[in-house]
């Protein structure tokens, strides 16, 4: 399993599984998953973001064929007294090998991450080898007062302020108003906001995911628009079929060149 933060042409796919499938169920999950005809999958990069609790778990499951990752890290130091908080290196002393980080559901809902704070746990993703990926995103009423592209230079801009310069980025768009609707953004709605973040950085290798009701059956569609690199799937990767179907449909449309900056 090939899964690096490079910009090497691989398209990846990543499950997000949110606050989901505990230890009966991800086992099951792993069950279906390694019981797969179609693995392994090429020319893809296959992730999925599990609850920390099963985390460990899974990444040892799951090692020839998929990278676990964290769906959120500590913007705090390596250790120390911060009761709760799972710093970026226990992740990877757990198997993590990325984390999302800024995922609208932690921007926008309880815990309401500011860009700054989201800036402090990507660098501490870095601190610790792990790759982020940084989740993007309007809502819908910036989208209807015509601000997607301000709020995507913004949350690039400040989230990213303490990356190293010219590091290769995983960034994941995922309209907020998508997210969980059984609605994607259209074609036009995607290239235009991969086109606006590409824009914010020049020079830049990145690789753009969308994200927002994939499921299998759109899947293939939505990763042959131009500048989409890969899809960061929630509900629909709480089923290992789904995920595995949604796997191969991405790797089916491998023939196009995904736009690059680099
Ligand atoms: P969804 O979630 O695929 O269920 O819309 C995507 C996400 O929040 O990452």
């Amino acid at each position: 399993m090939g899964w690096d933060g490079t910009g090497g042409l691989e398209r990846l796919v990543i499950g997000n599984w949110k606050m989901n499938l505990g230890l009966t169920a991800s086992d099951q999950w792993c069950d279906e998953f390694l019981a797969s005809p179609h693995l392994p999958v090429p020319g893809l990069q296959l992730g999925i973001a599990p609850p920390v609790t099963v985390l460990a778990r899974l990444a040892e499951r799951l090692k020839n064929w998929v990278a676990v990752g964290a769906q959120d890290c500590s913007g705090m130091a390596a250790a120390g007294a911060y009761t709760g908080e799972v710093s970026a290196e226990l992740l990877a002393d757990a198997g993590a090998v990325f984390a999302l980080i800024g995922h609208s559901e932690r921007r926008r809902g309880l815990a309401g991450e500011s860009n700054g704070l989201v800036a402090s746990k990507y660098a501490a993703a870095v601190r610790a080898g792990l790759l982020p990926v940084l989740c993007l995103g309007e809502s819908l009423a910036e989208r209807d007062s015509g601000e997607t592209s301000a709020v995507l230079a913004r949350q690039i801009r400040d989230s990213i302020a303490l990356a190293p310069p010219n590091q290769p980025l995983v960034l994941a768009y995922e309209p907020v108003w998508a997210i969980g609707a059984r609605r994607a953004a259209t074609p036009e709605q995607i290239v235009a906001a991969h086109l606006a973040i590409r824009e914010q950085l020049p020079g830049h290798p990145v690789r753009i995911l969308y994200g927002g009701s994939v499921t299998a059956n759109n899947a293939k569609s939505l990763v042959q628009i131009a500048g989409v690199d890969g899809l960061l799937v929630g509900g629909a990767s709480l089923k290992a079929s789904d995920f595995v179907m949604i796997a191969r449909e991405v790797a089916g449309s491998v023939g196009r060149q995904p736009l690059r900056n680099c």
